[in-house]
């Protein structure tokens, strides 16, 4: 992803351009303590058998300098929707959608690297323990090496350990790989919103 963009992401969070933190502010900075404290102990419980047998994957929490590059693969793998009304949005458009939703406190993404390329990410709007899923984009250079499942394991534990008791996500009807993916992870298929969005969930087991 281009410097530039970068830069404008951290800009767009309040970084300075040398990409020093701007100044501390409570919520945000123990809101992402808390988040990676979150991780790191869910990265524990992360069975061995449900990381990619083939591929060495590194776990993050999304921050600003990350929208770029999130941004970057939710356009490409967006074009495997099927979509019924495409995504048409200039790529700085999403960049900065992006960083203006984890700058609100409201999303929380989980990254998962492949060296240093991202090889696909998992987003939660609202509490976490609501456990509604509103973003899953795998890298189309990274389909079918077991990164989607890596990222909903680690959805289902991150969720359960804040006390979440399912997930809940939205797919597109003509999205039948996804649709199957879903399945296959006994996600079941509950309602039609929005005219025309399948609602998927699954019900989380105790930890
Ligand atoms: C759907 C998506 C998230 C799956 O992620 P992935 O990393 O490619 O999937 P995984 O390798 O973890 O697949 C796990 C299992 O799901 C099923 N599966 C995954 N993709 C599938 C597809 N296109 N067709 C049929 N089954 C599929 C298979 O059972 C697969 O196991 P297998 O490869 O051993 O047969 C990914 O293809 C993607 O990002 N697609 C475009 C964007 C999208 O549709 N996002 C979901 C929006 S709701």
């Amino acid at each position: 992803m281009s410097p530039l963009l970068k830069t404008a992401a951290r800009l767009l969070a309040g970084r300075t351009a040398d990409n020093r933190e701007p100044p501390a502010q409570g919520g945000p900075e123990a809101r992402r303590a808390h988040q990676l404290s979150l991780l790191e102990e869910c990265l524990k419980r992360l069975p061995a058998a449900a990381l990619p047998r083939n591929l060495k994957l590194s776990f993050s929490v999304a921050e600003a300098a990350d929208c770029p590059d999130i941004s970057h693969v939710e356009l490409l793998s967006a074009r495997f929707e099927n979509r019924l009304y495409p995504l048409n949005i200039p790529e700085e458009t999403f960049v900065r959608m992006w960083v203006e939703r984890l700058a609100s406190g409201e999303y929380t993404a989980l990254l998962a690297h492949a060296g240093n390329k991202l090889a696909g990410f998992v987003a939660f709007k609202g509490p976490v323990e609501e456990g509604y899923i509103c973003a899953l984009y795998i890298s189309p250079l990274f389909f079918r090496k077991g990164v989607g499942r890596t990222l909903m394991e680690l959805s289902a534990l991150f969720c359960r350990a804040e006390g979440g008791m399912r997930l809940t996500l939205k797919v597109e009807p003509l999205n039948y790989g996804a649709i199957s993916f879903y399945q296959s992870l006994q996600f079941r298929a509950l309602a039609v919103k929005s005219s025309h969005l399948i609602v998927f969930q699954k019900e989380l087991l105790p930890c």
